[in-house]
């Protein structure tokens, strides 16, 4: 379903992966101030605060969890929200993480509400509420913990709760890329993979990736298979332009998924409002794919707008669909 867009392991390109923040390009304010932040934490010998790293899929929360590890010179553990299931597996964890180490929890708005209790202490206190015993007897008792670091990815922030946000010193929201950015990852990459791309295909490329470094990767590599097999090897901005028309992305770096929503809610709505349950059931996407991986984009771009009756097309969706300029909606947009 989401595959084409999605890739939570990180697993498709670890050889891409920047490893420390000098090869983190771009989101420059969050960055800028984490310097900040691990060079005051590690000046005091003390646990980075507690860090929220949320935005859309593929922009580089993961990768940069890994980096704040590395940059504070401490290790790291992994988790995924849904897979800690009982408040005793989270238990097992926390009282096993060294000093200042750094726990990274992923998709931590799907967090089980038990486990999510278990962790409030933990964070603020640095220490969990241990049940021994059953029935009249049982007691209470408070477990110590070694003062680590929290990170978690969200791409929902919205579906945290306000205890668990309010846990947090610092909140990164992340932004889209822009084509500059993409073009020196783009750039990068295609060093790290040893193929060669003239500076318009970086650029071509780099527009067309919406705004998403992941994207670009996976864009370069399938591109470099069309230079490739049906070229000479290197990448120059007409490769790019017939290699993304096979891959049916378009001018403005738009997938079949993103057309077939901006036209289903065209042609099939009257240009909108309609409500996220109904647009799903029509495209045969789930609405948390919807509401994840496709909107953010559509909507920072301009093709797309919620409002409280539901999602509705912008001019710039409607001209990009074919649709004529009339809008039903009295010209909101
Ligand atoms: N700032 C960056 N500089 C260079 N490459 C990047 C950057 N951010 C991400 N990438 C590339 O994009 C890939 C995807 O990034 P990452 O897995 O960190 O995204 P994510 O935000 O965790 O996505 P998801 O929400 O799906 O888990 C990385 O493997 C890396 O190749
Ligand atoms: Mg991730």
């Amino acid at each position: 379903m989401s595959g084409e867009l999605t890739d939570p392991t990180g697993a498709h390109d670890p050889a891409l992966r920047p490893r420390n923040l000098d090869e983190y390009i771009g989101q420059r304010k969050i960055v800028d101030n984490l310097r900040v932040y691990i060079r005051a934490a590690l000046a005091r010998g003390e646990a980075l605060d507690h860090m929220l790293l949320s935005g859309p899929p593929g922009l580089g929360k993961t990768s940069l969890a890994y980096i704040i590890a590395e940059e504070l010179g401490v290790g790291i553990r992994t988790a995924s929200g849904p897979t800690i299931e009982r408040g005793g597996d989270l238990a097992a964890i926390l009282t096993t993480l060294e000093p200042r180490e750094v726990l990274f929890i992923d998709e931590i708005h799907r967090l089980p509400r038990a486990v999510e209790e278990v962790l409030y202490p933990a964070l603020e206190d640095f220490e969990i509420d241990v049940v021994l015993g059953q029935g009249p007897g049982a007691q209470s008792v408070k477990l110590p913990l070694n003062r680590f670091t929290l990170v978690s990815a969200t791409t929902r922030s919205g579906l945290l709760t306000q205890p668990l946000r309010a846990r947090f010193g610092i909140h990164a929201t992340f932004d889209f890329y822009d084509v500059d950015e993409l073009h020196t990852i783009i750039e990068r990459s295609a060093r790290r993979l040893d193929v060669v791309i003239t500076d318009q295909g970086c650029r071509e490329l780099a527009r067309r990736s919406r705004g998403t470094p992941r994207i670009a990767n996976r864009l370069l590599r399938r591109v470099r298979d069309f230079a490739e097999v049906e070229g000479d090897g290197t990448i120059d901005q007409a490769v790019c332009r017939y290699a993304l028309e096979r891959l049916e992305i378009d001018e403005l770096g738009l997938d079949k998924m993103d057309r077939r929503i901006l036209e289903t809610i065209g042609h099939k709505f009257g240009g909108g409002p309609v409500g996220l349950s109904t647009l799903s059931a029509a495209i045969g996407e789930s609405t948390d794919t919807i509401e994840d991986t496709y909107e953010p984009y559509l909507i920072q771009q301009g093709f797309l707008a919620r409002t409280p009756r539901g999602r509705v097309l912008t001019a710039r969706g409607r001209a990009h669909i074919g649709m004529p300029e009339d809008d039903p909606q009295g010209g909101l947009f």
